[in-house]
């Protein structure tokens, strides 16, 4: 795995001596297990998820401002598991747990309805390749169990650098929720919320960042709503440089 300092700014806050530093990673048990918020962060607090966290960067830094807000990570690949939960780990955060599993399974099946303030998606791979699009992170079902799990007037936030995809969610995110898209960088976090935002950024690729409320619909409305969107089965346009990249290794792409 690219070590996160290679170009990127240091992480958010500091590595504090070893005794202080908090275990933050989490197991979510079987599958379709609910996941327990109170008996893991041992309090009631506004809860935040992220799927597919990545190394952790925007966890971090949203769980270092804000103290009184549990923080949940949720991240396939083992070796960016580890580094968002030792970075976490080593600046004593105890509002933030990092988990390995699949993301799309811990919103459509482990959370409860009105549960979370805020469930952040930050650049959903692609997937180029058509053989693979049905592994997309977005789609009317994902988008119906994040309405579902959010608190009235909760917040889906959602950013991408892949063209194909903004287009998507801008055409199916507004039968759920209220979108707002913002003309530039998130104020608390300049140069980037994540890595992939600093890396796009650095490859001068636009960024599309979008804040969405809830919107307040009867559950069988939003039933409806989200079963007329399409599927996710748009060409995700693969920009030049992932092309090269790909040509490179004999084709293999995400
Ligand atoms: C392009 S990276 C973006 C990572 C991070 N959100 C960022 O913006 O830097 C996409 C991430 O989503 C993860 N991912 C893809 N599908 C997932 C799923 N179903 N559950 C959990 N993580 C997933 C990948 O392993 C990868 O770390």
């Amino acid at each position: 795995m690219r070590r996160d300092h290679e170009f990127a700014p240091p992480y958010p806050g500091e590595v504090l001596a070893r005794e202080l530093w908090t275990r933050t990673r989490v197991g979510l048990g079987e599958r379709g297990t609910p996941f327990d918020w109170h008996a893991v962060f041992g309090r009631d607090a506004r809860r935040v998820v992220d799927l597919g966290c990545g190394n952790g960067r925007w966890l971090i830094h949203s769980a270092l401002a804000r103290r009184d807000v549990d923080h949940v990570g949720i991240e396939l690949v083992p070796p960016a598991v580890k580094m968002a939960s030792l970075r976490a780990g080593q600046r004593g955060l105890t509002n933030l747990k990092i988990a390995w599993g699949d993301a799309t399974e811990f919103i459509l099946e482990r959370a409860a309805a009105e549960s979370l303030d805020e469930v952040h998606l930050y650049h959903p791979q692609p997937y180029y390749d058509p053989t693979k699009r049905a592994r997309r992170q977005l789609t009317p079902a994902v988008l119906l169990a994040i309405w579902r799990a959010l608190r009235p007037g909760g917040l889906f936030v959602f950013q991408t650098d892949n063209a194909a995809f903004a287009r998507y969610a801008r055409k199916i995110a507004p039968a759920l929720f209220e979108w707002r898209e913002l003309a530039t960088p998130w104020p608390d976090a300049p140069k980037g919320r994540t890595l992939r935002e600093i890396e796009a950024r650095s490859r001068g690729l636009a960024i599309v960042r979008a804040e969405a409320t809830k919107l307040a619909l009867e559950p069988l409305e939003a039933e409806r709503r989200a079963s007329s969107q399409p599927e996710p089965d748009f060409d995700a346009d693969r920009p030049a440089f992932a092309r090269r990249k790909s040509a490179r290794r004999g084709g293999r792409g995400r």
